[in-house]
């Protein structure tokens, strides 16, 4: 995890390097740490904490000068987070300094050798083992430093991200990548490192995205050199033009960015179908999707990985194309699944789904499954990002960045992909009558409207959240669809107020959490309209009888459980099928709530990232 930002140019490197860690704080934030380098002398603040400690720090300690910079927002991996294990890390000749994101596996080897040649370390961290690494071989070899940089990287396991520049080369920054994602903003005269493209978006709009063991000498007022780490070849950059824009990356008068992407979500889901679903017409059409249907269609078995909130939805998508399309599908942790030795075959199809996609683990279950000889389709947001570019094929989600590490307008926009997936699949085989299909696609065309319309019960919401906020424990029920509902809702919540919370199937209650029910306990249960109603509310009567409290996610309008339960959260009438798109929103406002009212940071909970780089 951890972003990391550089600059070279003839502006001042400070503002921009602080900005650009503001807005990559999401992949970590628990120290951070800039250089600037002037061509005379380097200024070197880091310290435990927030970018915003950084930024005091900064004007107590160093100058703000220089128009070479790099900086790191650190999501711990080795070594505690303090100020020593904070990143830059110098070299121990003091001329080499460097960032890195991501895991060095071989560094206790390397770092026991370079001891043995004379070398020290201050600090705990397999990033400082690089830095001295790349200086030992840059003597060694009597190279410069792209050239050590590369030699070094050949030795080396594990993922990187890094950007490293000399003291002796003040217009020079080499970067690599091997996992962890690199962009390079290319602007006139001056060149932006970041981990993606948001700290530089509103000084250029093209850029070059590294690929794996690819390298990049950066010279200021030169052009680019780009070559493979594996043979030092040369390799011919490619710039794209990026599609991201200033307003998308910022609250836009929501006081935190989760807020905003819970309230996003109409138009985002727009967003996922325009041109996509033309509901009149009755016609889907996926892109990525159209030259790979017989794939789709003749496989063995789908099977899902993803991990998180998207597994959730991977969950989601179980229950739709095995109704719809009839086709087995199997729904793995990605991280399970490739330690698993798992039985795949050139008929299988293999979905991957990732807001980020950089996530270590989904990304090692493609690799697994390439090598299987499965075809992979990738369902991402990040347009460019690792896992897009590492599938056979796939769809954008198109939900714009999310940047409240808490995932919420991805969780919908990735079962608005699937959904239409699902439906696209299962009337080319024709599972699916013509009605029911018509009916769908409808549905999903106004589903925008009856989000919008479940957002306007926040105020009840939020009073439902202040009678819970001191609750301890919480059970989260659903069944059939809302089985992941529940799932997604329990982590929302214990991700961003630290509250326990489990999420159950309904029916499985009975089979032992129905000890954990007393008067304390509060219970969400998912009871909207489906063929499971009767069912659920016979849930809801099991906990009543045993004196738990009821917070009902009802449809408008329902009469049976709006007496049984304590406390309702309502939302529009949906079939069934496309119900998690609405029934998960009450579920984010009431995690939002609870957490504010505990005083937590929604956007940067405490431990986590945004994008989990490492496995
Ligand atoms: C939960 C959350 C995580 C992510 C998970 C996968 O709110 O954000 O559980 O869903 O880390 O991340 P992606 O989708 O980027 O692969």
């Amino acid at each position: 995890m951890c972003g990391i930002v550089g600059y070279i140019g003839n502006r001042e490197a400070y503002p921009i390097i602080i900005n650009g860690l503001k807005r990559l704080e999401y992949r970590g934030y628990d120290s951070a740490g800039i250089a600037l380098y002037d061509g005379k002398t380097i200024q070197l603040c880091k310290t435990k904490g927030k970018v915003a400690d950084l930024e005091a720090n900064v004007e107590k300690e160093i100058c703000k000068t220089g128009n070479l910079g790099i900086g790191h927002t650190r999501w711990a991996t080795h070594g505690v987070p303090n100020d020593v294990n904070s990143h830059p890390h110098y070299s121990n000749s003091g001329d080499l300094v460097i960032i890195h994101n991501g895991i060095i596996e071989n560094y206790t080897s390397i770092k026991k050798e370079l001891i043995n040649r004379g070398y020290t370390f201050s600090s705990d961290t397999d990033t400082e083992v690089l830095v001295n690494l790349i200086e030992d071989v840059k003597k060694k070899e009597n190279v410069k430093l792209g050239k050590a940089v590369q030699i070094a990287l050949n030795q080396v396991v594990g993922a990187y991200a890094i950007a490293i520049f000399d003291k002796n080369k003040p217009d020079e920054i080499v970067v690599a990548k091997l996992g962890s994602p690199l962009a390079i903003g290319i602007g006139d005269d001056e060149f932006f490192i970041a981990s993606d493209a948001s700290p530089f978006i509103e000084f250029t709009n093209n850029a070059i995205y590294l690929e794996d063991e690819e390298m990049a000498i950066i010279r200021k007022g030169r052009d680019i050199e780009i070559r493979k780490i594996k043979d030092d070849s040369i390799v011919a950059p490619y710039v794209q033009e990026l599609q991201l824009n200033l307003e998308q990356i910022e609250k836009g008068g929501y006081d935190y960015f989760m807020l905003k992407e819970i309230y996003e979500q109409p138009s985002v889901i727009k967003d996922t179908f325009r041109g996509r679903l033309l509901a009149d017409k009755g016609i889907i059409r996926l892109g990525g999707l159209e030259d790979y249907i017989e794939k789709f269609i003749n496989a063995d078995r789908i099977i899902i990985v993803a991990c998180g909130t998207s597994w959730h939805a991977g969950l989601v998508a179980e229950y739709i194309f095995e109704d719809w399309a009839r086709i087995p599908v199997e729904v793995e942790y990605a991280s399970e699944f490739r330690y698993r030795n798992p039985v795949i075959t050139e008929k299988d199809v293999v979905i991957a789904i990732s807001q980020s996609g950089e996530t270590a683990d989904t990304l090692a279950a493609i690799k697994l499954a390439k090598e299987k000889g499965a075809f992979v389709y990738g369902i991402c947001n990040v347009v460019g990002s690792t896992i897009s570019r590492a599938t056979h094929s796939g769809t954008y989600t198109h939900a714009g960045p999310e940047i409240g590490v808490a995932s919420t307008k991805a969780f919908t926009t990735q079962i608005t992909v699937l959904t239409m997936i699902a439906l696209k699949l299962a009337r080319v085989k024709g599972t699916i009558s013509q009605s029911d299909y018509m009916l769908h696609l409808r549905e999903l065309d106004i589903i925008p409207s009856k989000v919008a319309k479940a957002l306007k019960k926040n105020d009840e919401i939020e009073e439902i959240a202040k009678v819970f906020k001191d609750a301890t424990n919480f059970l989260y029920l659903g069944r059939g669809y809302n089985f992941p509902v529940a799932l997604e809702g329990a982590l929302k919540l214990k991700e961003i107020s630290y509250i326990h919370a489990e999420g159950y199937p309904a029916a499985e209650m009975k089979h032992g959490p129905i000890a954990l029910i007393d008067e304390q306990m509060p219970i969400v249960v998912i009871a909207v309209n489906s063929n499971h109603y009767d069912k659920v509310v016979s849930n809801i009567q099991e906990i009543k009888s045993r004196k738990g409290i009821i917070i009902a996610v009802v449809t408008e309008g329902d009469t049976v459980v709006r007496e049984l339960a304590d406390y309702i959260m309502e939302v529009p009438n949906t079939p069934e099928t496309l119900s998690p798109l609405v029934t998960t929103i009450p579920l984010q406002l009431l995690s939002y709530h609870i957490a504010l009212m505990l005083d937590r940071n929604v956007d940067q909970p405490r431990n986590l990232a945004k994008a989990v780089t490492v496995e």
